[in-house]
């Protein structure tokens, strides 16, 4: 099988770079080698390798930033995945792609479903719902797996700012009315791995969007606390206090559902793979 890559070097891409190794051939494209900005690049990319299956990890995730960038952040979550489609279409391959919980506006107050109603509350979430929407509009067989608060020890993210925070201050303000599913960035890419492994018709016949998290959900005080607890060099630690706040308390450029944690279990009784539960996957992350 030979599968094409972008975003190689992102949390996600990165992982996937190793898991999906085993199944064939990978043309790994990140921004160094290739901008997704450049459409006619991309196209020829596209055409040249001619892949049996585009995976998409590639995103424009700055999600406050994406408020002064908003074209930049449309063209690389909105487009691009519809540029992807149609080149997966033209040439007979599947498309994988990755998407988001900041699609809900946060206000169900249980989690999500993949039918319930979208409400993107900032530029991110809106462009990635623009790139589901060009994916869905195309003629490729396509999985969309919506994700919500990836992590990753080797990039930035929630998990190495806690530790980098829990190293400089003795008290820790942590927002506890933003609730989700935290997902290690392995967790996702496994996953994608055991899906290449039942094989593209398998696939095809379960085409579609689906919710792929970590089991369980949290609100980022919870998370912040476990991976504390969890830190494997805790006498580096200087924090002593890890005090509740609200979102309100850190005004950010961008507005943030407060409960947009996934409800998986479509995707885990379609392709009978089972998620983790949130913890034990941050407790393996952890000790590595
Ligand atoms: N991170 C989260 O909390 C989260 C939550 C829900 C869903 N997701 C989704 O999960 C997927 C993977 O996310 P992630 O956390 O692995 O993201 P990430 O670490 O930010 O990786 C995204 C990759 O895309 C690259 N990229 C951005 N703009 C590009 C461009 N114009 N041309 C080429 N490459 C470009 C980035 O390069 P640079 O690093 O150089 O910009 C980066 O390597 C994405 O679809 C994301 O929307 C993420």
């Amino acid at each position: 099988m030979k599968i094409l890559l972008f975003g190689a070097m992102g949390q996600l891409g990165t992982e996937l770079q190793r898991t999906l190794s085993p199944y064939g051939e990978i043309a790994a494209y990140d921004i160094h080698n290739l901008n997704l900005e450049n459409t006619q690049e991309v196209r020829e990319t596209i055409r040249l390798v001619s892949p049996d299956v585009i995976v998409n990890a590639s995103a424009y995730t700055a999600v406050d930033q994406a408020e002064r960038e908003a074209e930049k952040a449309f063209a690389v979550n909105g487009d691009i995945p519809g540029l992807f489609a149609e080149e997966a279409s033209r040439l007979n391959a599947f498309l994988l792609h990755y998407s988001t919980d900041y699609v809900f506006d946060g206000r169900k107050g249980t989690p999500y479903l993949e039918g319930d109603t979208t409400n993107p509350l900032g530029v991110y979430g809106k462009s990635k719902l623009a790139g589901e929407e060009a994916i869905q509009a195309g003629n490729a067989n396509y999985l969309i797996l919506r994700t919500s608060w990836v992590y990753s020890r080797n990039r930035n993210s929630f998990v190495t700012k806690v530790l980098e925070w829990a190293r400089k201050q003795e008290v820790l303000s942590i927002v506890s009315d933003q609730v989700s599913n935290p997902t290690w960035a392995r967790t996702l890419a496994d996953v994608t791995a055991e899906l290449l492994g039942k094989g593209l018709d398998y696939l095809i016949k379960r085409r579609g969007l689906y919710h792929v998290a970590g089991n369980g959900y949290a609100s980022r005080l919870d998370w912040a606390k476990k991976i504390i607890e969890l830190d494997p060099n805790k006498q580096e630690q200087k924090v002593k206090e890890i005090r509740p706040a609200l979102t309100s308390d850190f005004p950010t450029l961008a507005e943030r559902p407060l409960f947009s944690a996934l409800d998986c279990s479509l995707f885990q009784s379609t392709f009978e793979i089972p998620l983790p539960k949130w913890e034990d996957a941050l407790k393996l992350a952890m000790s590595e």
